[in-house]
């Protein structure tokens, strides 16, 4: 079954196919649909590279793919180098989205455009639902400009999400650090909602599929937790060790962007779109657990 549910003939374009969410994302549609995987420094396997950022690259690729569907997950998501360098940051997450809905409207205007946004455009006590926003850093703010350059295309979905994954992100540097016994400080101030990878590629299906429009919360069900105690989740759930994490305050973290504290998100929508609760945290956790035990079997990686 085709999961993102489009015309066999369409393609799919899967912007940032070349990163942390994009590879996952790759690899999960690619056998179901006419997936055309774009990266930018990086070539994807059986992709194309493209400068989303450069009015006539764009164009450019738009008239050539032609797709019916387009997942927007390219964006310089680092929020350290959004703070050092807020033009790259404009260029990058707000001026590519714009580009890419001005040459979807030109040449192919039936198309989706299903662009992915952050938990952190928020701030302020959560669960957050989708019409608040106070970003809090430059990240955050050319997020929410992207948002805005998306919706100007009828029929996008803006999906606010967070999510974690072996191979990067929060939970691939805890377990790596918690099997080599590196000191790591636990936060206990900083809340959120991730999804696992894998249950957001199947919610973001089933939207598709359903026709979802407009600002959609994508996370875990549930209170959310703390990055702290997600920590210790993960710990206790691939049972290694913690008596080299110390409980610690996010003001002493690296870094120069101020970060919000309380990104948990209302899954109310998505719930309401979905006919059912999103998965929570822990069963993400589990599925991160089984995919790892998959693919250690069959000597492959465990992303
Ligand atoms: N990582 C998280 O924890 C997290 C949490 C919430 C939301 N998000 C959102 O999820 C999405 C994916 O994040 P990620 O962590 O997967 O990012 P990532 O690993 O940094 O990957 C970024 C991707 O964007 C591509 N790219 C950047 N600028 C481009 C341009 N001008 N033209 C074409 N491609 C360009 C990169 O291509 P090359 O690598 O080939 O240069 C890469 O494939 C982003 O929208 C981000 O805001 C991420």
């Amino acid at each position: 079954m085709n999961p993102l549910s489009v015309d066999a003939d369409a393609p799919v374009l899967l912007t940032g196919a070349t990163g942390l969410l994009g590879r996952h994302l790759h690899r999960r549609f690619a056998d179901h649909c006419r997936l055309v995987p774009l990266g930018l420094s990086r070539q994807p396997s059986g992709g194309l590279t493209a400068d989303l950022a450069e009015p006539s690259a764009a164009d450019a690729l738009l008239a050539t793919v032609r797709p019916g569907l387009v997942i927007h997950a390219a964006a310089l998501a680092d929020v350290d180098a959004c703070e050092g360098d807020p033009a790259r940051a404009w260029r990058l997450n707000v001026q590519a989205t714009a580009l890419l809905a001005d040459a979807l409207a030109r040449h192919c205007p039936d198309a989706r455009l299903i662009h992915i946004s952050t938990d952190q455009v928020h701030d302020g006590p959560g669960p957050h639902g989708e019409d608040a926003a106070a970003p809090a850093n430059v990240y955050a703010l050319t997020k929410l400009w992207a948002e805005e350059k998306a919706l100007a295309l009828p029929g996008a979905l803006v999906l606010r999400t967070n999510f974690f994954c072996r191979d990067g992100g929060l939970a691939g540097w805890a377990l790596a650090a918690l099997e080599t016994r590196q000191p790591i400080t636990l936060f206990d101030d900083i809340l959120f909602n991730p999804l696992y990878v894998d249950d957001l590629a199947d919610m973001l299906a089933a939207l598709v599929r359903r026709g979802a429009a407009g600002r959609v919360n994508l996370a875990a069900a549930g209170p959310g937790l703390s990055k702290g105690d997600f920590i210790r989740r993960l710990a206790a759930a691939f049972d290694l060790p913690l008596d080299q994490a110390t409980a610690g305050a996010s003001r002493h973290r690296p870094g120069t962007a101020r970060r919000p504290r309380d990104m948990r998100l209302s899954t109310d929508r998505l719930a309401a779109l979905l006919g059912h609760e999103p998965s929570g945290v822990d069963d993400g956790i589990r599925r991160l657990q089984a995919a790892g035990r998959r693919a250690r079997e069959a000597g492959g990686d465990d992303g």
